[in-house]
């Protein structure tokens, strides 16, 4: 099958230097991740707490420089863009949606304000009249209008309607992709549902790629084509969502195996499926990062980092597939 890609993103990887003055270390945050968006897809990066998501996240936005890496957006290596036209052009393409909603907003504005001044900054709307169609057709598309919001401060919508509304203004920009790092995390559990079916809405509507970063595999299951898990800094299973979480072939996502949701909507939301923290002793591991905690550890899991192994369209890092 012809793949559409987006999105190119080759070996990324991104060190932090921590820890006192006396005693600095690297900390390898990101470790080569590589895999491409296509258009109108909707991937998933997963993982637990502190396994590189956000900052994988960050680099992609532009908002930290990657330590090592490429990322090609449209055929552009966006980490090489210096012109402030092509800034723009990208910030236009790809939009973030963050997880807190009342950070993004400022509490002294009045909420439509951020939507009319993103049509009008990016050279959207044309005329005045023009402003308004654009605003209310685009709250439209995610189930808002701007009779719900006009005159309203951030403080007197709620955390689902504000993140319609971060939605409805990546619609404005004509973004073609969406990067949400944990979008509902922060939202009432019974609206979490309607938001995450806004992506995939969209997704039919116009086209649009979402990467989703996310602890929960629910809505993960429920709205990805392809899903990667993160552990460490590394992808260590890739492929379409329904075989990686149904089949799993790394040990760290069998062990996830457990907490794959009930096809019926509904009952998802039931239970809080959440990863578990990393050990902090992974940090030391010269092999594999699970070798740890993996159940079928083998001695070369302890020395040998693994390589990327591809079976039937899925890639998965482990010794066990070598
Ligand atoms: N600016 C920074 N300086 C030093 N270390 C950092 C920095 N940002 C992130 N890290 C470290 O990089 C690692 C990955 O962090 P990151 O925030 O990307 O994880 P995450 O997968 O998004 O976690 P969570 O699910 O908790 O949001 C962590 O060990 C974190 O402490
Ligand atoms: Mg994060």
């Amino acid at each position: 099958m012809d793949r559409d890609k987006l999105l190119s993103v080759k070996e990324l990887t991104k060190v932090f230097r921590v820890g006192s003055l006396l005693f600095k270390k690297d900390l390898i945050a990101v470790n080569k991740v590589s895999f491409d968006i296509d258009k109108k897809e909707i991937f998933t990066l997963a993982g637990e707490s502190g396994s590189g998501k956000s900052t994988f996240a960050r680099m992609l936005l532009g908002l930290i420089k990657p330590t090592y890496g490429t990322i090609l957006y449209k055929g552009i290596d966006i980490t090489r863009i210096k012109s402030a036209k092509e800034r723009l052009w990208f910030t236009k393409e790809v939009q973030p949606i963050f997880q807190d909603p009342f950070e993004t907003f400022s509490p002294l504005n009045k909420v439509e304000t951020y939507l009319y001044d993103t049509a009008i900054n990016y050279g959207i709307a044309k005329s005045r009249e023009d402003v308004y169609k654009i605003v209310e057709e685009k709250l439209n598309a995610v189930g808002l209008s701007l009779g719900e919001i006009q005159g309203r401060y951030p403080h007197e919508l709620s955390g689902g309607q504000l993140q319609r509304v971060s939605i409805a203004r990546a619609l404005i920009t004509e973004a073609s992709l969406l990067v949400a790092d944990e979008p509902v995390s922060m939202i009432d559990a019974s609206l979490r549902m309607s938001i995450v079916n806004l992506f995939k809405e969209l997704k039919e509507k116009f086209g649009l790629s979402v990467l989703y970063i996310t602890h929960d595999l629910a809505t993960a299951y429920y709205i990805s084509d392809r899903i990667g898990v993160m552990l460490r800094g590394s992808i260590v299973e890739l492929g379409p969502v329904e075989k990686v979480l149904s089949e799993p072939l790394h040990p760290y996502t069998q062990i996830l195996k457990q907490s794959v949701p009930d096809p019926n909507p509904e009952r998802q939301w039931e239970e809080d499926i959440q990863l578990s923290s990393f050990d902090i002793r992974e940090f030391t591991i010269t092999g594999c990062k699970f070798s740890s905690r993996c159940p079928s550890v083998m001695d070369i899991c302890k020395e040998k980092e693994p390589n990327n192994i591809s079976i039937n369209g899925r890639v998965v890092k482990c010794h066990l597939y070598i």
